[in-house]
């Protein structure tokens, strides 16, 4: 089996999976597009399946172009491309039931003045992720001085009762792992696992099938006690997830047979 992975950086669970991968013959391909210039009249598709890890916009743009070629990719292409656009994921989110922060979005930011009249709200590039130009606002004056990261969208705050509670579903199991927001040092991305309860397990597999996949991540937020979806991940980064690499090597492998047998696709779109 060849599997070719869309990477920028390795974190130490995706690195050992790999290991396991190799370990049980996975020919593995890394593509790393932003080290290496890519001519396009040469990229083909050369593998069983895609894992769309990396979520830059070349990383996302080669995978459009190899799903364009027939290529079987993990998450589906035009979900992960979906994805990436947070007013598209929590218009669906709301759409079937899932708990998310009330959200607005205006290309002029003083748009949102008058929402501070009801308290305070967390402006977040549209496309954004790891945290990257995240602002917390409280007056409408702070609106006026912000360097905004292009087009922005204003979600409700809900301050937190605690540190985030991260969600991760690996082929429909999950686990739970609690982690502060923003992290101060490496070792904070493990974070706490935690026992899900029956209502964040019934969030978290309504959130995963929205978008028809059983690979991904979830950022909820618990504020008086209830919880809010504020971001859903393509392919989490799995840290602190207890044998982490073992279930994600089971569930590449289990991929790529249905990608070999030309299922994936198929079932993943459908
Ligand atoms: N509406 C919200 N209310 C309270 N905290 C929030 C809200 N949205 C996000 N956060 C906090 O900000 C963090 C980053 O926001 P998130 O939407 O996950 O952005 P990114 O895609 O950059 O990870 C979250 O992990 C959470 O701690
Ligand atoms: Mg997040």
């Amino acid at each position: 089996m060849r599997i070719g992975v869309i990477l920028d950086w390795v974190n130490p669970v995706i690195g050992e999976t790999f290991r396991v991968l190799s370990e049980r013959g996975v020919k593995l391909d890394l593509l790393r597009p932003e080290e290496r210039m890519v001519d396009l009249a040469d990229l083909r598709v050369e593998n069983d399946l895609y894992i769309l890890k990396s979520g830059t916009e070349l990383a996302l743009s080669v995978a459009g172009a190899l799903h364009a070629l027939g290529a079987a990719t993990l998450n589906p292409y035009p979900t992960v491309a979906m994805m990436r656009n947070k007013i598209i994921v929590t218009r669906m989110l709301k759409e079937a039931g899932v708990p998310t922060p009330d959200t607005y979005v205006a290309s002029d930011p003083s748009d949102f003045r008058p929402l501070l009249e009801f308290g305070p709200l967390i402006l977040k590039p549209y496309r954004g992720s790891r945290g990257a130009g995240i602002h917390i606002v409280r007056k409408p004056q702070e609106l006026d001085g912000l360097k905004l990261d292009g087009l922005m969208l204003a979600q409700r705050y809900h301050p937190p009762d605690g540190p985030d509670c991260k969600i991760y579903c690996i082929g429909g199991r999950l686990f739970g792992i609690r982690r502060i927001w923003p992290i101060e040092k490496y070792e904070d991305k493990l974070g706490q696992p935690f026992d899900l309860s029956a209502e964040l397990r019934d969030v978290a597999l309504r959130c995963g099938a929205v978008f028809g996949i059983d690979l991904y991540g979830l950022d909820t937020v618990v504020s008086d006690g209830r919880p809010y979806v504020v971001d859903v991940q393509k392919f989490g980064s799995y840290m602190g997830v207890p044998d982490a690499p073992r279930v994600l090597a089971d569930y590449i492998v289990a991929a790529g047979t249905r990608a070999m047998r030309g299922e994936l696709q198929l079932s993943e779109s459908a």
